[in-house]
């Protein structure tokens, strides 16, 4: 068989196809395949006239009809299907082939792909892919991650199909081993703490404030056009716009109060406790989705403990403040993910390079804003910025929206609005810039009761008191 196309896809689920027409609109000629024939029909019939898009009779027909080094993406489930592909796969790649896993696996998983195709010669890529199936299909931000040298093959094509931002692609080399899974990993936990917040946002609004859904709507359309511009902020504002068909309610209002997740933010909340990094905000996206889930629990709590929920002061000051306090919760949530990902890429060897992070996630991407532009300049000054809440210019918008943060959350204190994940953004912000914290305290109590040892302000070297025996004479005062 002449090998005559220049990628080629295994699952044609919506994200894989809409990835393949993609490519194809940008002039390269793809084929895919997928278990069910059904799926390759419908590609077929979706692919724009002038455009090489066709399905393969079987995956070895598939890599034969690629043109070398052969280029190959996966879309399927993350997990055992992943594997499955693989297995299938392998009999008929050869060294020099370039596979792609775009889905949402644990980079775990992925490190042990790498380091098993690599025995063969196959070059093995983790990838991130955000921005949903009409991301796929229109631009979307892509983190691939594995072999720097095969990523030249690879940046041509991905660079036609990816989101833009500022003229220039969102997709780079995120680094190396599965470095484009863990990346993706941290959007998906700083998207749980963007979300989480915004719906805090929600319920002080709502709840507290008795905001209606026009009233909400036109607070989010309006918050888009200033400083929290951003994907969330937009689809917030529009979400507000529906109503249910059958009962006429707001949709809003008919949607059940439990969050389901696939795993990616358990994973970053997981995985930072393993390196160790602070991220509590994130952590606390998580474990609101976690409540969220335990609803009869929570029925049944709520009856014993009576209705408490307060109205929080409709007053004009509130919306500025909620404002301010989205946008620097906003910016706690990035500054915890980027943190984290400066920590792992020195403590994992993955070399993961920020500046193109902050890049790759500008446009395309859930978590795309226009705050992500501050960002990129902070890296621009330091590229190895451990965290973004140590550049000047970043520290000065925190100081400038701060007190809306304060101010917000004491309302929603005394109102019994529960706000996790901005109260842990505030508390992360406080400890991280506090230079005296209270953990002296908590060494003393370990060198108490385990003789775990401390360190002293005044002097080097490590010290142990006989706490037991009880203070030696007190000085004067
Ligand atoms: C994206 C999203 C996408 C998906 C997540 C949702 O960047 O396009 O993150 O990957 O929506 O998997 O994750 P949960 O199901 O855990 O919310």
């Amino acid at each position: 068989m002449t090998p005559q196309f220049d990628f080629g896809m295994i699952g044609l689920g919506v994200m894989g196809s809409n990835l393949l027409l993609n490519l194809a609109d940008n002039g390269f000629a793809t084929t895919g395949y997928d278990l069910n024939p059904e799926r390759m029909q419908a590609l077929e019939t979706a692919a724009r006239p002038g455009t090489t898009v066709k399905g393969a009779a079987s995956m070895e027909e598939m890599v034969l009809s690629l043109k070398k080094p052969r280029k190959l993406m996966m879309l399927v489930p993350a997990g055992n299907p992943v594997d499955s592909a693989i297995n299938s796969l392998l009999p008929h790649l050869e060294s020099g082939d370039i596979l792609i896993d775009g889905g949402n696996s644990f980079y775990r998983d992925t490190l042990r792909r790498v380091a098993q195709l690599h025995e063969q010669g196959i070059h093995f890529f983790g990838m991130g892919i955000s921005g949903g199936e009409l991301g796929a299909r229109l631009g979307p931000s892509m983190m691939p991650g594995g072999d720097r040298e095969a990523y030249q093959f690879l940046k041509p094509l991905l660079e036609a199909v990816a989101a833009e931002a500022d003229g220039k692609p969102c997709v780079a080399f995120m680094g190396k081993g599965a470095a484009g899974h863990y990346v993706k990993m941290v959007h998906n936990g700083i998207e749980y703490a963007m979300m989480q917040m915004i719906s805090e946002v929600y319920d002080i609004l709502h709840r507290g404030a008795g905001y209606t859904a026009e009233q909400l709507q036109a607070l989010f359309q309006k918050w888009n056009d200033g400083p929290l511009q951003s994907f969330l902020i937009e689809i917030t504002a529009d979400v507000f716009r529906f109503r249910d068909t059958e009962t006429k309610a707001w949709l809003v209002d008919m949607i059940l109060d439990e969050a389901g997740s696939k795993g990616t933010g358990r994973w970053t909340t997981q995985e930072a406790l393993n390196l160790p990094v602070a991220i509590p905000a994130i952590d606390a996206a998580v474990a609101a989705r976690t409540l969220s889930g335990v609803r009869g629990q929570r029925q049944e709590a709520a009856k014993l403990f009576g209705q408490k929920t307060a109205a929080v002061n409709k007053a004009a000051a509130l919306e500025a403040e909620l404002e301010s306090a989205l946008f620097t919760g906003f910016i706690c949530a990035y500054a915890q993910g980027l943190s984290m990902l400066a920590a792992a890429s020195h403590e994992e060897g993955m070399d993961i390079p920020l500046p193109a992070v902050v890049q790759v996630w500008k446009g395309g991407c859930i978590i795309r804003s226009a705050l992500l532009k501050q960002l990129e300049q902070a890296f621009a000054q330091n590229e190895t910025l451990p965290n973004i809440l140590l550049d000047k210019t970043v520290a000065g918008l925190v100081q400038e929206h701060e007190s809306g943060l304060r101010n917000v959350l004491t309302q929603a204190i005394a109102a019994a609005v529960p706000v996790p994940a901005l109260s842990a953004s505030l508390a992360y912000l406080d400890s991280y810039r506090s230079e005296r914290l209270p953990t002296n305290l908590v060494q003393a109590q370990r060198d108490y009761f385990g003789a775990h040892t401390y360190k002293r302000t005044d002097r080097e070297g490590v010290f142990h008191t006989e706490w037991h025996e009880g203070p030696d004479e007190q000085p004067e005062p």
